[in-house]
């Protein structure tokens, strides 16, 4: 098992929606899960790898609640026991797979993939607006090549939308206003208010505004693998709360140390029945997350290329990635001391 990984935390597996009972693989962290549902509904994640002679088991298929081997019909229920053998009546005790916990919320699914016995159901992220009638969502996912560090870093310095998304959300006022930053256990926010200022193209559109507005964004980033990214505009000098409000919420799961799965989700509370918003924003946010991928594609390069002791020069728009990684670095240490101390 890679040392380079919190485990001890929930990744976005899949939308409920890809799950059914066809077996999906996933790689998360390095390591290989599938995810199926029950006769009853309920998500199940193993390793998909046959304790037997380790066949994937997501080339297999789903029986009763739980999943046959493709390969020689080994039978593994839905906590990762062994319970048929075709070949034979004896099963070995050590005929078993890693069952993972599965938390499923929202149309969200969660899997905790390190220590079981820590797996706390009431730290998976608040993602209610999935679901509130007050609020309509658009929903993309990608496969990003690179690094999750690269996209948690991306969602904590939103002043590359200046230079990287200039068609969509971006402009100058982004990098022309600071950031405060603070941090509470785990979590990092890095807000940013941009006073007086025009709305941003995509939103422009979507608002049918025009003038200006106190415009706002703060990541609040769950170290390591989720954000959700308070966004909006509001008039000038009045609260926040009674703005066009945007939640922006990104489940960002490691894939391995080149690759990532951006799970995106973008939540308004303005235009709800608006069909053609909606499409807007279907569309414009694909290209913004497109121009993400490829701007971190270049990056992830860039960071291969790096001479060994080679670091980056951070700046002060760069205070919510110094804070996130002190964290992510204090999160790895414990659960580095952690493993050790388990039986081998
Ligand atoms: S490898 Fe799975 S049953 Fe043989
Ligand atoms: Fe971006």
């Amino acid at each position: 098992m890679s040392d380079a990984y919190i485990l001890d935390t929930w990744y976005v597996a899949a939308w409920s929606t890809e799950v059914d009972r066809t077996p999906v693989r996933r790689v998360i962290c390095e390591l290989p899960v599938v995810v199926f549902r029950t006769r009853a509904g309920a998500a199940v994640a193993l390793a998909d790898r046959c304790a037997h002679r380790a066949y994937p088991l997501s080339a297999g298929q789903v029986v009763d609640d739980g999943i046959q081997c493709g390969y020689h019909g080994f039978e593994f229920g839905a906590d990762g026991a062994c319970t048929r053998i075709p070949a034979q009546a004896i099963i070995p005790p050590r005929a078993r797979v890693s069952s993972y916990a599965v938390v499923e919320k929202d149309g969200w699914i969660w899997v905790w993939l390190g220590d079981q016995d820590r797996a706390d159901v009431s730290r998976v992220p608040d993602t209610h607006y999935m679901t509130d009638p007050g609020w309509v969502t658009v929903t993309h996912s990608f496969p990003f090549e690179c690094r999750a560090e690269l996209i948690n870093d991306n969602l904590l310095d939103l002043t590359h939308e200046s230079f990287i998304h200039v068609t969509t959300v971006g402009d100058d006022y982004i990098y022309e206003h600071g950031l405060t930053v603070t941090v509470e256990g785990d979590v990092v926010t890095a807000d940013r208010l941009m006073p007086g200022v025009e709305a941003p193209p995509l939103y422009a559109k979507t608002m049918a505004t025009d003038g200006l507005y106190d415009r706002f964004h703060a990541t609040e980033f769950h170290v390591p693998s989720f954000h959700i990214l308070h966004s909006g505009i509001t008039g000038q000098g009045r609260p926040r709360e009674e703005g066009y409000l945007i939640k922006v919420l990104n489940g960002i799961t490691p894939i391995d140390a080149h690759n990532s799965w951006y799970y995106y989700a973008f939540c308004r509370n303005f235009g709800l029945d608006s069909a053609e918003a909606t499409a807007d924003l279907v569309e414009g946010l694909r290209t913004v997350l497109q121009e993400d991928a490829d701007a971190l594609r270049l990056q992830e390069l860039g960071m291969q290329e790096r001479s060994p002791g080679e670091a980056d020069v951070l700046i002060g728009q760069d205070a919510g990635i110094a804070k996130a990684r002190k964290i992510t670095e204090r999160l790895l240490a414990a659960e580095q001391v952690r493993r050790k101390a388990l039986p081998a």
